[in-house]
């Protein structure tokens, strides 16, 4: 049994990870930090969970009251950077209080998705707090990366944009492409809860735009994956704001090698997600509203006159985030990879 724990569980991020714990099996125990919400039950913060997910957010979370749990779980959903100056801190109390072997460390953020200092400071702008710590903690995208993610206590969730973008890039391994033309719209609680002139209601709902033109962070960690999974190839990338508050619609296109078409393309993808139960292929157009609410992503592939075409549709609070950290915990603890989040999404 385990006793999780949330850091920053008034987020966006905490709330799908309350919502999606409360129906594992293997739950014992909820706790989750938040400085605004402190004292106040959970559904203040998340009124769906309201009669269903009971507790009280606490400023500091208390390790000591975990010394006798079996399986501790810290999921960290703080603003990028947090946890990479909390850690020190926190490795100490998990020590003082006898949990250290066992712990397992899930972090949301970006602190720890990059091995490499330097590519670190090109992609956040900023030195790494703690660079002999990059590198420790495993990937968090189990399609490519789960024999990394068994037994692991240090994971890296992948980012919402990195999920879409390598999993519409999987069917592509050991293919030289020359270029890569990725695009990717996100719904609005992307930018997490606090309101800014980009996720503002009435500035975002009739409006389209593009944002981090060929320079987002998260374009690091998908050529990393590309590096090490053999896809060649230079990759430009446009972000895009959409008008929606969940969801990612990505669109991968490139010059198909000789010989490769449109039935190729679908045997390819379906190869790379042969045993990833959360990867579902489509006829067509995936759909966002299809995987809304769910750990599911939905792939289509196009091909025709010369050029491809891999479409992924995931839902960025869950697969792209909560529903992906608790994925990575299964394997990590040794369960099936989809227990507590084989669910269907809403539709429409
Ligand atoms: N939103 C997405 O689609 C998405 C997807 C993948 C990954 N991520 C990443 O996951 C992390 C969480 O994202 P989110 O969207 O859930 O963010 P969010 O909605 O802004 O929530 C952040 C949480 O952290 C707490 N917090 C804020 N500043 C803090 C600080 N200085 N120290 C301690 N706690 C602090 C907040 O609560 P209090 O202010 O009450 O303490 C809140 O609970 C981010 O690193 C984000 O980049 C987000």
């Amino acid at each position: 049994m385990m006793d999780a724990v949330i850091l920053g569980a008034s987020g966006y991020g905490g709330g799908e990870l309350l919502r999606l714990l409360s129906g594992h099996p293997l739950l014992r125990s909820l706790r989750g930090s938040s400085r605004q919400h402190a004292g106040k039950p959970f559904h203040t913060a998340h009124p769906n969970l309201r009669g269903v997910v009971n507790g009280a957010f606490t400023a500091e979370i208390s390790f000591g009251e975990l010394a006798g749990s079996e399986q501790p779980v810290v999921f960290a959903a703080l603003p990028h950077g947090e946890l990479a100056q909390a850690l020190p801190g926190l490795e100490a109390a998990w020590e003082a209080a006898g949990l250290a072997e066992r712990l397992l460390l899930v972090d949301l953020s970006g602190d720890f998705r990059l091995a490499d200092p330097a590519v670190f400071q090109a992609a956040y702008g900023r030195p790494h707090p703690c660079p002999e710590r990059l590198g420790s903690f495993a990937y968090g995208l189990p399609e490519w990366n789960r024999e990394a993610l068994r037994g692991t206590r240090r994971i890296a969730s992948a980012g919402c944009f990195a999920t879409a973008l390598q999993l519409a890039l999987l069917p592509l391994r050991g293919l030289d492409l020359g270029f890569i033309a990725a695009s990717a719209a996100t719904g609005s609680s992307g930018s997490g809860m606090a309101p800014s002139d980009t996720t503002h209601h009435p500035t975002r709902a009739q409006d389209f735009r593009a944002y981090k033109v060929l320079d987002h962070q998260h374009l690091a960690e998908v050529q990393a994956m590309m590096g090490r999974q053999g896809i060649g190839g230079r990759l430009g990338f446009v972000p895009q704001s959409a008008p929606l508050v969940r969801g990612i619609f990505a669109a991968v296109q490139f010059a198909l090698p000789p010989g490769l078409d449109a039935a190729g393309l679908r045997a390819r993808a379906e190869a790379a997600f042969q045993g990833s139960p959360f990867v579902r292929m489509v006829e067509g157009s995936p759909r966002v509203a299809a995987v809304t609410g769910s750990n599911f992503a939905d792939l289509g592939v196009a091909a025709k006159g010369g050029t491809g075409c891999v479409l992924a549709a995931i839902d960025n609070l869950v697969k792209g985030m909560a529903g992906q950290a608790i994925q990575c915990m299964n394997l990590a603890l040794g369960l099936e990879e989809g227990t507590g989040l084989m669910q269907p999404g809403c539709w429409p």
